[in-house]
């Protein structure tokens, strides 16, 4: 599709949308974002999709709808998970034209504990985020004759310097390691965890939009597959970027936190915690416990595009993010004790 095209983007204002609309507009293209609560410019309207109709600016055909909008928390009931990453896009199926190049965002971890969108069960999934994202999938590939499902896992911010419209998710790392939150880092050391830049993500959505509405529903997974970083070696980057920046600002280093297998944890750490731990501590403790399985996982992705080796872009992202969250990254953590 030669530019301009008339794009929307769902998500605009969150970590992939604002990348993706940007990218859009760069290429020429008339690309519009839409978002909850809508954005500074005027080609940022608000619209809650799913619990409202849109607003009329709106009308009329589209050649491609990015669909970024989610929820990404895992805490949420399967119903309000339904809700959020669901509803929205049956709302946006039922309102665009079969004709629009409709390009949904996924999660590499829409696959779950089995490999596989298909398991309707919440059993088959680490959380109702990973659930929610399957069933979306599922309904966007029986639903439509043509359509684009990309899959990305952990997103970090531009290549050149880490700028991120909302730093949330894997974000949670470097916070908590200046905080204190987390005691000890359990993870399987050889684990994979695969990162992509926005650039990454933003750069593919423009070569589908560029490349038109496939023949039939199509899936493309980015990632680095088997070249993903280690958790230790991720585990360095990030503690070595934040100590970086530390120095610079006049603030002590941390220290590197010990390693624990899940195992550990979970069979002699977490019993000792609970025992004599207070309760933030333990509600810190339970928190963390979410982020195992992610720090677990010995297979890598299966990828249809590779993207480049994302060390010194998580480096720029966590030291972009430090800038940006510099009450937080000057904190001094307090040893754990009971
Ligand atoms: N970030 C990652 O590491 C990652 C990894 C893999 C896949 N993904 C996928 O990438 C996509 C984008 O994620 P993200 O990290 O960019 O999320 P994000 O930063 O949390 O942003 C979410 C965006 O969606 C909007 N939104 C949520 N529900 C909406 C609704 N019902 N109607 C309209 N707008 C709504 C939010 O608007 P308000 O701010 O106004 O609420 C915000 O603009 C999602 O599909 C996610 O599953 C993300």
């Amino acid at each position: 599709m030669k530019p301009p095209a008339r794009v929307l983007v769902t998500g605009a204002t969150g970590a992939v949308g604002g990348a993706v609309l940007r990218t859009l507009a760069v290429a020429g293209h008339d690309a519009y974002g839409v978002s909850s609560r809508g954005g500074s410019s005027p080609r940022q309207l608000a619209w809650r999709i799913g619990a409202e109709e849109p607003p009329a600016e709106l009308r009329g055909p589209w050649d491609a709808l990015v669909h970024c909008a989610a929820d990404t928390r895992w805490n949420l009931t399967a119903e309000q998970a339904d809700e959020a990453n669901v509803a929205p896009l049956r709302a946006l199926l039922a309102w665009v034209g079969e004709e629009t190049h409709v390009i949904h965002m996924s999660s590499s971890y829409a696959v779950g504990l089995t490999g596989s969108v298909e398991p309707t069960s919440p059993r088959a999934y680490r959380n109702t985020y990973e659930w929610s994202k399957a069933v979306a999938e599922r309904l966007l590939t029986a639903g439509r004759s043509s359509a684009d499902v990309v899959r990305f896992p952990i997103v970090v911010g531009t290549r050149s310097d880490g700028f991120l419209d909302r730093y949330s998710g894997f974000f949670w790392l470097p916070s908590s390691m200046c905080t204190g939150a987390i005691p000890a880092l359990v993870a399987e050391e050889k684990a994979y965890l695969d990162i992509v830049s926005t650039d990454d993500v933003a750069g593919h959505v423009a070569a589908l939009v560029a490349g038109g509405r496939p023949p039939a529903p199509r899936l493309s997974v980015l990632g680095g597959g088997q070249t993903a970083l280690h958790v230790r070696d991720l585990f360095d980057v990030v503690l070595s970027a934040l100590n970086d920046w530390r120095a610079e600002a006049g603030v002590p280093a941390l220290e590197q936190l010990p390693y624990l297998t899940p195992e550990q944890w979970n069979r002699f750490y977490l019993p000792f915690a609970r025992e004599h731990l207070d309760r933030a501590q333990l509600l810190r403790v339970t928190a963390f416990q979410a982020y195992q399985g992610y720090l677990s996982v010995t297979e890598p992705f299966e990828v249809t595009h590779d993207v480049e080796d994302v060390t010194s872009t998580v480096y720029r992202s966590v030291r972009r993010w430090a800038e940006l969250h510099s009450t937080t990254a000057r904190r001094v953590p307090r040893p754990w004790r009971p």
